[in-house]
């Protein structure tokens, strides 16, 4: 088992646009499994592999990690396209690239995935308001240069996060009245089932 070095906002590299992996080899096997047990390891449901420094179109998503419901079921991701998108759902957020920050995110509720295999065979996978849903969404911006802090449902919830974990800065006090006043609900700084990091 090989652990990768995970790359943190800002690097560049989770900016970039990754490019399209044509060969089926064996390296591309292993950067699967590489990314996989990082993903396990640092706890996280997804990863898209500029989030490893690699600027290619492969993702992994396991939405049972670190749930009881073990063992394993992993799905490698490559060059996925997103061929139908509907309706709208908001929910919690991370990214094992921003530690610690979780905000609320809106992603569309429905999709349809395209993508290939680690033999290159064309799969296709539909999901619905689950966090396969979420997650496909997110770990796909990912291989655009997209981030979620900026698809971000309240700017200020997050700042607010940005800000606590020391990756902007500001005035925390501010934020939270801010935050307050438009409805939000400061949490107490303890994990909470629905975070999980992409
Ligand atoms: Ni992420």
């Amino acid at each position: 088992m090989a652990k990768l070095k995970l790359r943190f906002f800002p690097d560049p590299v989770l900016k970039k646009k990754a490019k399209k992996i044509t060969t089926f080899d064996r390296s591309v096997r292993k950067l699967a499994q590489d990314m996989l047990d990082t993903m396990y390891v640092e706890d996280g449901v997804g990863l898209a592999a500029p989030q490893v420094g690699v600027s290619k179109r492969m993702m992994v998503i396991d939405v049972h990690a670190g749930t009881d419901e073990d063992p394993a079921r992993p799905i490698v991701f490559i060059n996925p396209e997103i061929v139908e998108a509907e309706g709208e759902m908001v929910g919690q957020e991370g990214c094992l690239s921003f530690p610690g920050v979780f905000f609320e995110v809106k992603r569309a509720s429905k999709i349809v995935v395209k993508f290939q295999n680690l033999e290159g065979k064309e799969m296709r996978l539909e999901c619905e308001d689950n966090l396969l849903c979420r997650a496909i969404q997110h770990e796909m911006d990912h291989l655009n240069g997209d981030l979620f802090v900026d698809k971000a449902a309240s700017a200020i919830q997050r700042d607010l996060e940005m800000t606590k974990n020391g990756l902007m800065q500001g005035d925390l006090e501010e934020l939270e009245q801010k935050y307050l006043a438009e409805g939000g609900t400061l949490k107490v700084r303890s994990r909470s089932s629905v975070e999980v990091s992409n």
